[in-house]
């Protein structure tokens, strides 16, 4: 557990929002605690009731544990910088949308609603004391050629989750981000009444 991180990163918010939004942040520091299968399927679960243009559900989830050779096929294709801190990470998901419906036409929405579900998996993560960090730092051709996939499917981003573990277990200048507030733009700034 990491309790002076999780003080540091909780959101502090100008308007109340719900606790489960506060507390997810993206992670770096993962204990050696593995995730089950079980609850892999749960996050995989709340990623599925995700709302999707046309009910198309376009999402498509490749992952791996740590310790297999799935993880390091996963691992490999992360940028240098991502695969310092990803060495601790649990499991590692590769999230995939498909583009096109099922009447063959381009799916516009499909990057939409798979970062969509990726939001759901993510609280519900958040929900088992499971932190993921989203990752858009890996070599995309390389792991559509890793996953062997076809044109019609193309990865998103990929994923990593654990358990927490302290900052100090970092290096920098990770250690540094791991403790360091969270901030964002004011309401006001992205938001317009007509
Ligand atoms: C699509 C996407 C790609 C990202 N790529 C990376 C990445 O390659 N490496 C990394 O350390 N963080 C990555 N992040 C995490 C962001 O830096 C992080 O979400 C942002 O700084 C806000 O911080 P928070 O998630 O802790 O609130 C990515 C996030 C998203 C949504």
């Amino acid at each position: 557990m990491n309790s002076k991180a999780i003080a540091i990163k909780e959101a502090k918010t100008e308007h109340p929002v719900l606790d489960i939004i506060k507390k997810r942040w993206s992670a770096r520091s993962f204990s050696p605690q593995k995730i089950s299968d079980t609850d892999m399927a749960t996050l995989f679960e709340a990623a599925s009731w995700a709302a999707s243009a046309g009910n198309i559900q376009p999402w498509m989830y490749v992952y791996a544990h740590k310790g297999t050779k799935g993880f390091d096929s996963l691992f490999d294709c992360l940028d240098g910088g991502n695969q310092i801190w990803n060495k601790n990470a649990s499991v590692l998901i590769a999230s995939i949308k498909r583009k096109t419906a099922d009447n063959k036409k381009e799916n516009a929405w499909a990057s939409h609603d798979t970062g969509m579900a990726n939001a759901q998996l993510f609280l519900q993560a958040v929900s088992m004391e499971i932190y993921p960090h989203p990752m858009a730092g890996f070599d995309k051709e390389k792991l559509a050629k890793v996953l062997d996939l076809d044109e019609d499917h193309e990865p998103v981003c990929m994923i990593s989750l654990g358990y927490l573990d302290e900052p100090e277990q970092l290096e920098e200048p990770f250690r540094t981000r791991e403790i360091t507030p969270r901030t964002r733009k004011p309401v006001s700034e992205f938001t317009k009444v007509l």
